[in-house]
């Protein structure tokens, strides 16, 4: 049983958007708190209403829905910040368990945005706190670099190796770039497996070339891909193709964030992995793994804290 401080959790209202309703009321539930209601109403001109159909007052509101997909979904999730703002809140909060737009976080040619800083700039004059889970930060350190507001970021390390444990035997991670290694290692050392990484280079949106340094067989080891975002899948239906040259058995394809943009999850199915797995940090078929209780820990401290 939850340690119930009334006094408190009535204080905190947990809004679910963009269909994070499951989230929402597993985050409630567990900490005993109160689900509030948001109706977003679409205008024949794609225009969007906001609707916050709870009562507000000088409640902490802390909206649930990861921002995948981004565009549609920027404006309406500003304009609930700011609507539970002018309703009297007392702090607002995006529970975001995907942060889109990190990934540009260079101009890489002339004239080029970076869009990480923008996007970074933007939300932090609407919301009070930022809740996410493994950002892709490349060459920014933290999110405390582009964000002016707290930032707290979750990881999904230990479910990943949670479900490897429970669901593969002789397992091999494979990482499929340098940048994968920070979490690659820290997975196949708690579960004692051995990794490899990848040599990528990338020439374009879905152009992508890797390599096995040093190669050699593990035709007696279950290989498992693992990558923080598959997007266009580019890098993934790549390293399905060159690991299936190495091994007999098929590669299983671990993301946290499932973006599959342009039917990546089936190419990559017909690409020849064996499985492609992801966490429901952006509600997907693939979600098995399911990193709710890393949210309720980390909100059960800021709701009774
Ligand atoms: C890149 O550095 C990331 O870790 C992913 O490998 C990349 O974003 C995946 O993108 P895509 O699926 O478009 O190849």
């Amino acid at each position: 049983m939850n340690q119930i401080n009334p006094k408190i959790s009535t204080a905190s209202i947990f809004i679910p958007v963009f269909g994070y309703n499951s989230l929402a009321e597993s985050i409630t539930k567990a900490l005993n708190c109160e689900l509030g209601k948001l109706d977003l109403h679409s205008f024949p001109d794609e225009e969007t209403l906001v609707r916050i159909e709870s009562k507000i007052d000088a409640k902490n509101v802390i909206f649930v829905g990861s921002l995948d997909h981004p565009n549609p979904k920027i404006f309406p999730i500003f304009s609930a910040a700011e609507t539970a703002r002018k309703l009297g809140a007392n702090k607002v909060t995006l529970v975001s368990p995907y942060l889109p737009y990190m990934r540009q976080d260079k101009s890489f040619h002339e004239g080029e945005a970076v869009s990480s800083r923008q996007f970074a700039k933007l939300f932090s004059l609407f919301f009070d706190e930022l809740i996410t889970m493994d950002p892709h930060l490349h060459r920014w350190h933290s999110l405390s670099e582009i964000f002016q507001i707290p930032t707290q970021v979750l990881h999904a390390e230990e479910k990943i190796a949670a479900w490897i444990q429970s669901n593969v035997k002789d397992a091999i991670l494979i990482g499929p770039d340098q940048e994968s290694e920070q979490w690659l290692s820290r997975i196949a050392e708690k579960i004692k497996v051995p990794y490899l990484i990848l040599e990528k280079t990338r020439i374009g949106d879905k152009n992508v070339k890797i390599a096995i340094p040093n190669l050699k067989s593990f035709s007696n080891q279950n290989p498992i891909l693992i990558d923080d975002i598959i997007s266009s899948g580019t890098t993934m239906i790549q390293a399905v193709r060159l690991l299936k040259e190495s091994s007999k058995l098929l590669p299983i394809c671990i993301t946290v964030h499932g973006i599959f943009a342009d039917s990546s999850y089936n190419k990559l199915l017909e690409a020849g992995a064996g499985m492609v797995v992801s966490c429901n940090t952006i509600l997907h078929e693939s979600n098995q793994i399911d990193v709710t209780d890393v949210f309720i820990e980390s909100l059960r401290s800021q709701v009774y804290g």
